[in-house]
């Protein structure tokens, strides 16, 4: 196929250009009747692009996609990874069916099990004990999982984490197949990993089947622009294509879409050489930052620490608790004194997401500031939420998520002992702490309780202060 097509962006420029006048949706005329004030802020040519796609130019522009990644076949998405992900559990399982989960996962997992009725096993992640964050389980983990329930209807992993760390993708894809169980993988981080090969294995690569990408997240696409691809031959597409058409909208962005054509034409052409570079800019930052005694920043030496099998050095994950700070506290730093954004920010890390957009210029500020940080930090604001160990954070799920999430409910000051009826997730990365169907223990009400003070950020819990939990009526 001929990589250099744009059959997309191609569809939106033909529409504007042919002297179209619209009766139909969108009511806002392709940005004729848009107000000034918007579109001082949006841009009229917004609108003008805001076309009403033709099919065929979609389909056309997930073939190339599909032959420039390597995939059977590539399905554009338009509401996130997380649209993605309900598509693709929707189709890999359903009511009363099992399926094998990594607990790591982001919650929009979670919100697919409600939707799906499904039976979650969990598959333990690996608890780094030395830096108190998870890494996805080994192929040996999932193989003694199977073994165990060898009726699971599929698996899920989520890989790399939000801080970088991998799963043996391999592995655990020949372990599945070895038993006709298809593998999920979350990779909403990785839409730019088969363009470079030293980054972690793609898992299209790697022999997952499904594999969901955001194109925004560490990509350039717009938000919310998202892919699912289909490789091997477990998954039926048909199916994969019915569920999404089950809970999509049906009027999905041009804008969207066309970010999409965009970027694959872009690494189809580029990408190796853009990301090479971005490779070469990143290890000198890092090279900048090892030097600097107080802060610890994580490097390839984590590949084989408790079964991280690949590591992303795009992400550049820095631990300041020896500063005295929270990473909470850090990023808050660098956004009120430098208007430096970073990705995440927990008890003892800030984590940047680095993409092949940052310039010398932009990587240049964010080390100044941080070795600014680290020669002067902030006075310690709030202590760091004690974590728990893992152990003591594995709930023991007590109800099916459906069940619980629909149960009658009501909100307890001392959730202790209680089935939980929510899910509140720690943002980023949006792993639930608890979710529905889950028995509150103390520690996990204690850490939720004390990260909120700390500076977590809770968007889902029913009751924001944390004062009260949501469960299921006794
Ligand atoms: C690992 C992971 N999966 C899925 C999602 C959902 O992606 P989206 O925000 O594109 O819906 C996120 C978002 O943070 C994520 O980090």
């Amino acid at each position: 196929m001929d990589q250099r097509k744009t059959p997309v962006l191609d569809a939106i420029a033909q529409y504007r250009r042919g002297g179209n006048y619209t009766f139909a949706l969108p009511g806002h005329r392709l940005g004729l009747n848009v107000d000034d004030r918007t579109a001082a802020v949006l841009s009229r040519s917004t609108f003008e692009a805001d076309v009403i796609m033709a099919k065929q130019s979609v389909s056309d522009a997930e073939e190339l996609l599909a032959e420039a990644v390597g995939a059977r076949q590539a399905i554009f998405t338009t509401c996130g990874s997380s649209i993605s992900i309900h598509t693709a559990m929707l189709t890999v399982t359903g009511p009363g069916k099992k399926i094998l989960v990594d607990r790591n996962v982001h919650k929009s997992v979670v919100a697919s099990l409600i939707l799906a009725g499904a039976d979650p096993v969990w598959l333990r992640p690996r608890w780094d004990q030395q830096r108190q964050i998870a890494h996805p389980a080994t192929a040996h983990d999932v193989e003694q999982a199977l073994d165990h329930h060898p009726d699971v209807s599929a698996v899920l992993m989520i890989t790399p984490t939000e801080y970088g760390t991998g799963a043996d993708t391999h592995g655990i894809a020949r372990i599945c197949h070895a038993r006709d169980t298809p593998l999920l993988v979350d990779e909403a981080w990785g839409a730019h990993f088969p363009f470079h090969p030293t980054l972690p294995t793609a898992a299209i690569h790697a022999g997952a089947d499904l594999a969901v990408q955001s194109l925004h997240k560490a990509d350039g696409g717009l938000c919310q622009a998202s892919l699912i691809l289909l490789g091997g031959d477990l998954v039926d597409p048909v199916d994969l294509r019915l569920r999404l058409d089950l809970i999509t909208t049906t009027s999905p962005s041009a804008l969207l879409y066309g970010s999409i054509d965009g970027f694959r034409h872009r690494m189809a052409a580029e990408g190796h050489q853009l990301l090479e570079e971005a490779l070469q800019r990143t290890n000198k930052v890092r090279t900048r930052l090892t030097k600097i005694p107080q802060i610890d920043v994580m490097n390839e030496s984590i590949i084989g620490h408790d079964g991280v099998a690949e590591w992303d050095p795009m992400k550049l994950s820095i631990d300041v608790s020896a500063l005295g700070i929270t990473g909470y506290q850090a990023k808050d730093w660098l956004q009120s004194q430098h208007h430096l954004t970073a990705q995440l920010g927990d008890a003892r890390r800030v984590v940047f997401s680095l993409t092949y957009t940052d310039d010398t210029t932009a990587l240049n500020r964010l080390t100044d500031a941080i070795e600014a940080l680290a020669a002067d930090p902030p006075t310690n604001d709030t202590p760091a939420p004690d974590i728990p160990e893992l152990e003591q954070l594995n709930l023991e799920q007590a109800m099916n998520p459906r069940q619980a999430y629909f149960a009658t409910t009501e909100q307890t000051s001392d959730p202790t002992g209680r089935i939980s009826a929510e899910m509140i997730s720690p943002y980023p990365p949006g792993v639930p702490a608890i979710l529905p169907g889950e028995r509150f223990n103390e520690p996990v009400v204690e850490y939720l309780r004390a990260g909120l003070a700390a500076g977590m950020t809770l968007p889902d819990a029913a009751d924001p202060t944390l004062k009260t939990f949501r469960v299921v009526r006794q």
